[in-house]
């Protein structure tokens, strides 16, 4: 009879001790298991309509220029540099995601919210679906290099 107590005490254990186990790993484990659907790419760079790394250079002065246009036009109205608005502060999201990932939230914002975990978190503490700005690729690269400048050199150049 004792010993049927300490092996059932041994299993109690063991299944504690598993159960915690379990816990921190899911914390620390990539997202992947959160949205086993989703492709490694797709995890780390966004979901489409961008599928693989681009490769769009170092920043270019002139198409910062004009992203900070379309930011202006399309962007302000929810986004500041360093601080949340509506949406999240983008003054050092260069630093923080890929520049496939901020172009796939750009052209894809509702797969990205509805799909992507970093969306569905970002959606859980911001409350607003970014609306589709109805811009193109080739616009939302020039954001990024709008973005990657502010975040290299501290110049606004909206100003
Ligand atoms: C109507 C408000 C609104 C407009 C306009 C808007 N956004 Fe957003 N944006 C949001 C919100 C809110 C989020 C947080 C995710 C969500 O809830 O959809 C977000 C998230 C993002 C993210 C993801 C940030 C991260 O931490 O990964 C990027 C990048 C982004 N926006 C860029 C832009 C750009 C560039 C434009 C202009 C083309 C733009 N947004 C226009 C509201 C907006």
């Amino acid at each position: 009879m004792q010993q049927v107590t300490r092996i059932l005490l041994l299993l109690i254990l063991a299944l504690v001790y598993t159960g915690c186990g379990n816990g921190e790993e899911r914390e620390s484990a990539p997202a992947r298991d959160e949205a086993p659907e989703l492709t490694q790419f797709e995890l780390e760079h966004g979901i489409g309509p961008v599928t693989e790394r681009l490769d769009i250079g170092d920043i270019n002065v002139e198409r910062a220029r004009r992203g900070a246009e379309v930011f202006d036009l399309r962007c302000t109205a929810c986004h500041r540099m360093g601080r949340r608005f509506v949406g999240p502060p983008l003054g050092e999201i260069t630093e923080a995601r890929s520049h496939e990932f901020i172009i796939n939230f750009i052209l894809n914002p509702e797969e990205m919210t509805n799909r992507h975990p970093v969306g569905q978190a970002l959606l859980q503490e911001y409350m607003t679906i970014m609306p589709y700005q109805n811009v193109s690729k080739e616009q939302a690269i020039e954001i990024v290099d709008f973005l990657r400048y502010y975040a290299e050199t501290g110049e606004d150049l909206r100003d």
